[in-house]
């Protein structure tokens, strides 16, 4: 392998020097570079590049697709404590109670050469921030489930531009609001054009809703319990009405729930994720900021909040998707 991949390390390095460059501001210094139509770090292509050509899927893997900071932890956690409900759910050592849901539901495009080509078999669950277009091709023609999750825009802008002040280091402030918003509103940031990621899964989801489970933000909040056993169901692996009735679905609600995941350690605490730490420094706490609707209200002048949603109507307009 180690031969392979530093060639492929090369060849990627030259494809990505070609590519549109714009300076990302979100992070201290951070180019964004233009591949398929959306914008990423430059530091995320290799591994994305690697995923797209060395990442083979099997007809089982499940995945968890989004658009950065639309819910992803919490999708991660919910699917995972869906699928291993049977061995951990009452268990002191379910991995969700020592480790970060990305430590635990890796994202392809941060896998190394020797775990994308040797795969866990007992743990069919991954995760990918890729636009549904940019997917490996395995993915699609395997057929693999895929469950995506999106948030209102205006919401999604307000979490990412306080992630990105704690990646920069440096306090928030300094990348003000506004200029962020507008950088946002221009698709520029990382796998946005945000609108452009969301309509991709969503005519997919149309397209073949049975291998596609696609979820807002907003309607998991209003109703966990209800998302948990359609996930299951989704999943292939339904609660029996002997697990209803010991109240398993709740068990798991509770467990993936912002106030339980947050206050644990593990997820307070301010270690770098084992699996995101050669990409970005991050602090595991750092996913785990609100976890509400409509904190946009608190930070977003009201032409700011109007700006992104008139973008997001005229995006989805005759989609049948809205906010
Ligand atoms: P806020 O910044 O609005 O609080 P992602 O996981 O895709 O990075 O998205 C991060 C957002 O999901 C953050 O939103 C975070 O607080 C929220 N989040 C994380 N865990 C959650 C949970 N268990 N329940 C609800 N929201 C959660």
């Amino acid at each position: 392998g180690t031969n392979a991949s530093s060639t492929n390390h090369t060849k990627y390095e030259e494809i990505i020097s070609t590519l549109p460059r714009i300076e990302g501001r979100w992070r201290q210094s951070q180019q964004l570079r233009e591949y398929q139509g959306f914008w990423f770090a430059q530091n995320m292509l290799q591994g994305i590049m690697s995923a797209q050509e060395q990442f083979k899927a099997q007809p089982t893997d499940i995945f968890i697709c989004s658009h950065p900071k639309s819910g992803t932890t919490w999708l991660k956690a919910l699917s995972f404590a869906i699928l291993t409900r049977k061995r951990f759910i009452y268990s002191s050592t379910n991995p969700l109670l020592s480790e970060l849901p990305h430590d635990v539901v890796p994202f392809i495009e941060t896998l190394s050469f020797t775990d994308i080509t040797s795969r866990d078999p007992e743990l069919p669950l991954l995760s990918t921030h890729l636009p549904y277009t940019s997917l490996p091709k395995s993915v699609v023609e395997c057929k693999c489930k895929i469950i995506y999750i999106c948030r209102d825009p205006k919401d999604l802008f307000v979490s990412m531009w306080h992630f990105a002040g704690k990646l920069r280091g440096t306090r928030a402030e300094t990348f003000p609001l506004e200029e962020a918003c507008q950088k946002f509103c221009e698709g520029l940031n990382h796998g946005g054009p945000c609108w452009d990621h969301v309509l991709g899964y969503w005519k997919a989801s149309l397209q073949f809703p049975e291998r596609m489970l696609f979820i807002k933000y907003e309607d998991l909040q209003n109703d966990t319990f209800s998302y948990v056993r359609r996930m299951a169901e989704f999943m292939g692996c339904p609660f029996s009405m002997e697990e209803e009735r010991q109240g398993l679905v709740q068990k798991v609600v509770d467990l993936c729930s912002f106030e339980i995941l947050s206050n644990l350690e593990v997820n307070k605490s301010k270690k770098h994720s084992s699996s995101l730490r050669h990409f970005f420094k991050v602090e595991k706490n750092e996913f785990f900021r609100k976890g509400k609707v409509g904190d946009w209200e608190n930070y977003l002048a009201t032409e700011m909040a109007a700006t992104i949603d008139q973008i997001t109507e005229q995006k989805f307009s005759g989609s049948g998707l809205s906010f």
